[in-house]
C-alpha cells in the first residue's frame, strides 16, 4: 500500500507551466520541472484534467478520454511525462471525470441526434411536465452546481437532458451496462495501459441517480431552482457501481490508487462502504469538512463566519475517524476548487503570510493520512487582491454567482460590494492563477500573455527567490516533508488526540504511535522510531503559552521542529508560530 505514505502534488495544467509562449501551461512545461517536485520530496503526481475539452469547466467537461486538449500536448507528451517521473521513481495519478462528459463527446454527440439513436439511453432524457396553461417544465425544481436547472432542454428531440453541472456536461447514465463498459475501456483501461498509477476519481457519488427525481425541498422562496445537492449523491447502485468498475478495470492492473472527490456525505456508515478495505472500492476519499468552512450553505459565496474550533472539529473527525479500522484517509487544505488556505485559515497580512504557510504546513505534515499539496501551497500564494476586477475571474463558477447577484439585487451597489468581497475569500479562481516561479515577467510561467491574470505579488513569493532562502515556506515544506518521512509511524499512520478544543487560538495535538500501524509499515529504510509528539499551533496573531496537556507533565519534552527556525523563545509562541515537541 505504496499510496498511504506518499506525499502528492496536485498539478493544474492551464497554471503549472507554460514551454511554448502560447500563455496556457502544458505537458512539456510541467515536464520541465520533474525534478523541481522531486527534489521537493514528491511522490506522486496527480494531474487535473489534460484531456481534449472545449474547455468549459477547465478541463473537467472532456470530449474525448483517449486525446489530449491541444494547447496542452499530445500523447506521446503524456508518455514522456509518464516515464520521466517513473523514471525519477515518482508516479502519476490522472483525473477520473466519469459523471459527465462535455455535450461536445461523441457519445453525447449520438446520443441527442435522435430518440432512437443506439446511444440514446447513454445520458439521461426526461420528458417536460407541462402545467395547467400548458406551459412547460423541466422534470423537476433541482438547481444544478453552476447555477440554472439542471435541466436542459433539447429542440431537436423535445426532450430535456440531465446535467449536475454545466449544461455543457450532460450526465452519464450508469445504469446502462454498455456505457458503463464504455467508460472503463476509454477513460481508465486506456490510461492504465499507457503505465499511469492511479486516479483521482471526480465526484465519485453521483453516478447512480435516482429511481424518480423527486422536487427538492423550497430553500429559496422565489426562485424556480433549489439546491438540491445532497439529493446528487450517494444514489442506490453508487457501490454497485464503484465495486464493478474496480474489480473489472482497475484489479487487472495491481495495485491502482484511487481517491474520491467525496463530497455530501455526512453518514459515517455511508463512508464507511467507500473506504474499508474489505469493500474494495476506493483507497481513501477527500473530506470536505475543513475546505467548506466560511463558505455559505446556500450560495457558496456568501461567506458564513467559523473560528480555529470549526478547524480541529473537521479536521479531528477524519483522524479520528479512521482509528481501527481498516480505512485510510486524506490530508489537504487547498486544491484546484477552493481558495487559498493561508487567507482562509491563518493570515495573508504581510508580515503573517510566511509565518502563516509554515504554520499549516507543519499542521498538514504532523496528521494521518495521505498527504495531498496543491501547486503555489508550498511557496504560501495567497488568493488575489480584493481590488481585481470580478473580469479577472475566469472561472464560470463566479461569473454565474456574480451574473445572478447583479440580477436578483437589481445592480444594487452595496449587495455586489458584498459578492465581491464573498468572491475574493472564496473563489475557485484563487488557486488558479498562474504558478510563481521567478520574479521575471508573469512569474516566469509564460513568456506570452497568461490566460488568467498572474498575481501582483509574484516579485516577493516565487520559487526561485524561496530556493535561495533557507527560512523560506519552500524551504521549510521541503524540510517537513523529508521530517514526515522519517517519522512516517508517527506522522503519516500515528493516533490523533487532541487539547484544550474550546481555545480560538491554539490548536494542540498529539501523535502517538499506532502497534497496529507500525507493523504494517515495517521494512521502510527511513524510519526512526519516537513514540509520542506533541503538536503546538498558535493561530493568532499575539503571543501564546504552549499548552502542556496533563499527559505529557510528567514527561521530557524536547523541541523537534519549530516554524521559527533557530529563534525559538521558551515556551511561548510567536504570532503564527508552530511547533513539534518530541515526549519521552
Ligand atoms: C469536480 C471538480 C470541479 C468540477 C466539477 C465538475 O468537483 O473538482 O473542478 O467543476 O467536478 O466536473
Amino acid at each position: 500500500m505504496w499510496w498511504k505514505d506518499a506525499v502528492v502534488y496536485q498539478v493544474y495544467p492551464a497554471s503549472f507551466k507554460d514551454s511554448d509562449g502560447d500563455g496556457l501551461g502544458d505537458i512539456p512545461g510541467l515536464i520541465s520541472k520533474l525534478d523541481y517536485l522531486k527534489d521537493l520530496g514528491i511522490d506522486v503526481v496527480w494531474l487535473s484534467p489534460m484531456y481534449k475539452s472545449p474547455q468549459v469547466d477547465m478541463g473537467y467537461d472532456i470530449s474525448d478520454y483517449e486525446d489530449i486538449h491541444a494547447p496542452f500536448g499530445c500523447l506521446a507528451d503524456m508518455d514522456e511525462l509518464t516515464h520521466g517521473l517513473h523514471q525519477r521513481g515518482m508516479r502519476l495519478i490522472l483525473d477520473l471525470v466519469i459523471n459527465h462528459t462535455s455535450c461536445q463527446h461523441a457519445w453525447f454527440q449520438e446520443s441527442r441526434s435522435s430518440k432512437d439513436n443506439p446511444k440514446r439511453d447513454w445520458y439521461i432524457w426526461r420528458q417536460p411536465r407541462y402545467d395547467a396553461s400548458g406551459n412547460r417544465h423541466p422534470p423537476n425544481n433541482w438547481r444544478a452546481s453552476f447555477g440554472g436547472s439542471v435541466w436542459e432542454w433539447d429542440e431537436k428531440t423535445q426532450e430535456y437532458y440531465l446535467h449536475y453541472f454545466a449544461p455543457e456536461q450532460p450526465d452519464l447514465n450508469w445504469d446502462n451496462e454498455e456505457t458503463r463498459k464504455a467508460i472503463y475501456d476509454s477513460a481508465v483501461r486506456f490510461w492504465l495501459e499507457k503505465g499511469v498509477d492511479g486516479f483521482r476519481i471526480d465526484t465519485v457519488n453521483k453516478y447512480s441517480k435516482p429511481a424518480e427525481f423527486v422536487n427538492a425541498p423550497v430553500t429559496e422562496p422565489g426562485s424556480a431552482w433549489q439546491y438540491a445537492y445532497p439529493l446528487f449523491c450517494n444514489g442506490p447502485k453508487m457501490h454497485d457501481f464503484l465495486k464493478e468498475m474496480v474489480r473489472d478495470a482497475m484489479d487487472p492492473f495491481g495495485e491502482v490508487m484511487t481517491v474520491g472527490e467525496l463530497p455530501c456525505t455526512p453518514d459515517a456508515k455511508e463512508i464507511l462502504r467507500y473506504v474499508s478495505a474489505r469493500e474494495r472500492e476506493l483507497n481513501m476519499v477527500f473530506h470536505f469538512d475543513m475546505v467548506y468552512l466560511g463558505m455559505g450553505t446556500v450560495w457558496k459565496y456568501i461567506p458564513e463566519p467559523f473560528d480555529l474550533r470549526d478547524v480541529k472539529t473537521a479536521l479531528g473527525k477524519w483522524q479520528r475517524f479512521i482509528q481501527g479500522t481498516d480505512m485510510w484517509t486524506t490530508v489537504f487544505a487547498e486544491n484546484h476548487d477552493s481558495a487559498r488556505s493561508i487567507t482562509r485559515f491563518a493570515s495573508d497580512a504581510p508580515e503573517h503570510r510566511e509565518a502563516s504557510a509554515k504554520l499549516l504546513a507543519l499542521m498538514l505534515t504532523t496528521l494521518t493520512g495521505t498527504l495531498f499539496i496543491y501547486q503555489g501551497q508550498e511557496i504560501g500564494m495567497v488568493n488575489v487582491p480584493r481590488e481585481w476586477p470580478v473580469e479577472e475571474y475566469k472561472d464560470l463558477e463566479t461569473q454565474n454567482f456574480y451574473a445572478r447577484m447583479k440580477d436578483s439585487t437589481g445592480n444594487d451597489p452595496k449587495e455586489m460590494n458584498a459578492a465581491m468581497d464573498g468572491i475574493a475569500y472564496l473563489a475557485r479562481d484563487h488557486a488558479r492563477t498562474p504558478m510563481q516561479w521567478d520574479d521575471s515577467e508573469n512569474g516566469g510561467f509564460s513568456t506570452g500573455k497568461p490566460w488568467m491574470r498572474v498575481h501582483d505579488n509574484y516579485r516577493e513569493v516565487n520559487v526561485q527567490k524561496q530556493l535561495g532562502e533557507h527560512d523560506s515556506p519552500l524551504m521549510f515544506w521541503k524540510h517537513l516533508i523529508s521530517f514526515r518521512k522519517q517519522y512516517h509511524s508517527l506522522f503519516t499512520h500515528g493516533l490523533f488526540t487532541e487539547y484544550g478544543h474550546d481555545n480560538t487560538a491554539l490548536f494542540t495535538y498529539t501523535k502517538t504511535l499506532d502497534n497496529c500501524a507500525v507493523s504494517s509499515t515495517n521494512g521502510e529504510s527511513m524510519e526512526t522510531i519516537e513514540t509520542k509528539a506533541l503538536i503546538s499551533l498558535n493561530f493568532s496573531n499575539s503571543c501564546k503559552k504552549v499548552y502542556l496537556p496533563e499527559d505529557c507533565k510528567a514527561a521530557t519534552i524536547e523541541l523537534a521542529i519549530s516554524t521559527k527556525d533557530g529563534k525559538v523563545e521558551s515556551d511561548t509562541l510567536g504570532p503564527y508560530e508552530g511547533r513539534v515537541y518530541w515526549v519521552r
